[in-house]
């Protein structure tokens, strides 16, 4: 069921300068930022040759990503996104394996226009997991 890995994402306190040290630093090709207010966060995404870096900042009051950042003030890895074919048939399954989907259960459009869901990260070894219909 699980296909190829997304992204990486890392919670940033400051998206600017986390953008610079990718691009200036490291000499990644590194996106303009992305608002998602549905999300809570802006994005900027890192094109690597095999995969993507997600810098995450938190955006407005109840971002989901503030306490993160409050336990983790230097910022750290977020979650990991996977690809499925199926979403919906993703979380059907997951969920009579007894896994639990985050929020609602159902899929909502994220970064890349295209259905996520969250899994809890007690059920996957404590790590976020992302799936993203490919
Ligand atoms: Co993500």
């Amino acid at each position: 069921m699980i296909g190829r890995l997304n992204h990486v994402a890392i919670a940033v306190r400051d998206l600017d300068a986390a953008s610079a040290r990718y691009r200036d630093t490291l000499g990644a090709r590194v996106s303009a930022p992305l608002a998602l207010p549905e999300h809570g966060v802006v994005t900027v995404f890192v094109e690597l040759p095999n995969t993507k870096i997600e810098l995450l900042a938190p955006l407005g009051e109840a971002s989901p990503i503030a306490t993160f950042l409050e336990r983790n003030p230097d910022g750290g890895i977020h979650h990991i996104c996977c690809e499925v074919d199926d979403i919906q048939a993703a979380r059907d399954h997951l969920l009579s394996a007894g896994a639990r989907v985050l929020g609602t259960g159902e899929p909502r459009i994220g970064a890349h226009g295209k259905p996520v869901l969250f899994l809890h990260p007690k059920d996957f070894c404590g790590t976020l997991l992302e799936l993203e219909q490919a």
